[in-house]
């Protein structure tokens, strides 16, 4: 362990060139002009995971290809097998301007690295892989089989990754599987994520008019889709920052008085998270605390909102129409399919007859929760205490990692939620970067995390 631990101090500066490299590619899933970068970028990594010793391949899907790749595996050898999941597609790095550096140009200021996909998730990914070159490079044995699978979907809705699972369900048969896609509180508070949340999207628009109108001549008369959107929409929430449909909380399960203080136990300031978060003053539902609410708690968000005239100066219309983009975080045991039905109903409801309604349920993906008591667990939590220094913490968080269920499902294992982000790395914002020494301690982590596994 030493002389893999050694390795990965010895060859750091390697690495941050590598994972620059990595970071390069501007392979933005949502952007179809990017489909060459993503493609020339899962080619990059997986040449890269060739040079280190892992037998790496490359799937072709209707959409981005899927890497797999594994450590060698000698014959004979009973070995536990755990998958390791990622993905090298980044978000859009628009606004361009905002950045301070260009997002596919990474630069290194102190010990961070800023770019696009620098934490989410390529810097993790890569941290994984470092990990086990370690063990491959200085001849260590690994004390457990290891699949990569290293997709370019994640951003978009992993469409091609859960068939690509089931097509491959045999050669990844597994203990368990491994993601890091996620954060930390602090460095000085590593932690096991227990719990995501899933996610719902709804698109709806209002129809009034048949085409815009003066709204000197006819204001007044005919409904403003606009505001009837406004009207609507400011519905679905009430004073106490509660989703107003109705039994929607009914499958949502209450935090224990043990999660509670566990969600506490982590330092944790009001007034220096709104600032952080440059807010006038923080807000949410009532009787939850800010780390309660973005983790543990429903919420319904406007992501986008459209309608009548955005150009310079002003247009005296009734817009024919109005447009929103919501999403809303569902936790456990919430189901998507229950609560489109409910919140598509209630749509229904709230609509006046001065306006026409359509809605699309789009993309969706269950919350998840797991023990923080298995003996996988209690090995990840070791890990993580080796390679990061400190004790650590056991975590919840808002963000959604959808494909967890599928692995479940699919695969019939839990996954461990190891992450290496920081909370002001900006993932999906300008200026996105990557702690290098969580890139560290990352990898050490990584190492230690299979020697766990393999005893647990
Ligand atoms: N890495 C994030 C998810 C994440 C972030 C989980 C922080 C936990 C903490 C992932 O890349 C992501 O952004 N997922 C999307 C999912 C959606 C597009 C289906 C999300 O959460 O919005
Ligand atoms: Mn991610």
């Amino acid at each position: 362990m030493q002389a893999v631990l050694s390795y990965l101090r010895a060859n750091e500066r390697r690495f941050i060139a590598e994972l620059s490299a990595y970071v390069r590619f501007p392979s933005v899933s949502a952007q179809p002009q990017h489909r060459g970068d993503l493609q020339r970028c899962a080619e990059w990594l997986t040449e890269h995971c060739r040079s280190f010793g892992l037998e790496a391949r490359l799937h072709p899907t209707a959409g981005n290809p899927i890497l797999l790749a594994r450590t060698p595996r000698k014959p004979g050898a009973k070995k536990k097998h755990f998958v390791v999941y990622g993905h090298y597609d980044v978000q859009p790095p628009e606004p361009f301007e905002l950045w301070k550096s260009p997002p596919f140009e990474p630069r290194i200021e102190g010990r961070n690295m800023f770019a696009r996909g620098a934490s989410d998730n390529k810097g993790q990914n890569f941290a994984h892989l470092k990990a086990v070159e370690a063990f491959l490079k200085t001849g260590t044995e690994l004390p457990v089989d290891l699949t990569f699978v290293i997709e370019g979907e994640e951003e978009v809705g992993c469409e091609n990754l859960a068939p690509f699972l089931r097509a491959h369900r045999d050669a990844l048969r597994c203990d368990g599987v491994v993601i890091s896609d996620n954060g930390i509180p602090s460095p000085r508070h590593p932690a096991l994520t227990y719990a995501l949340r899933g996610i719902l999207a709804i698109e709806l628009r209002l129809d009034g008019p048949d085409r815009d109108l003066h709204s000197g001549i006819f204001g007044g008369s005919v409904e403003n889709p606009a505001m009837a959107l406004c009207q609507l929409l400011a519905k679905l929430r009430d004073k106490n920052g509660r989703i107003t449909v109705p039994g929607y909380y009914d499958d949502v399960k209450p935090l224990t008085a043990y999660e509670r203080k566990q969600l506490a136990s982590v330092p944790h300031s009001d007034a220096s998270y709104r600032k952080f978060l440059g807010a006038p003053a923080l807000s949410g539902e009532k009787g939850f605390t800010s780390v309660e609410r973005r983790t543990s708690r429903p919420t319904c968000e406007i992501n986008g909102l459209t309608s009548g005239y955005q150009g310079a100066g002003s247009k005296t219309i009734v817009p024919a129409w109005a447009s929103a983009k919501l999403t809303f975080r569902l936790v456990p045991d919430q189901k998507p399919d229950r609560a489109a039905k409910l919140i598509v109903a209630h749509l229904k409801k709230l609509c006046p007859p001065s306006a026409r309604l359509t809605v699309e349920v789009g993309h969706a993906g269950e919350p998840y929760i797991v023990s923080p008591t298995s003996a996988h667990a209690q090995a990840a939590l070791r890990a993580l205490k080796a390679g990061w220094g400190f004790e650590p913490v056991l975590a919840r968080e808002g963000g959604s990692i959808p494909i967890v269920n599928d692995f479940r499902k699919i695969l019939g294992v839990d996954t461990l939620l190891i992450g290496m982000a920081l909370k002001d790395d900006n993932p999906h914002s300008p200026n996105e970067k990557f702690d290098l020494d969580c890139f560290a301690k990352g990898m050490a982590t990584g190492a230690h995390l299979w020697r766990e596994l393999a005893a647990a």
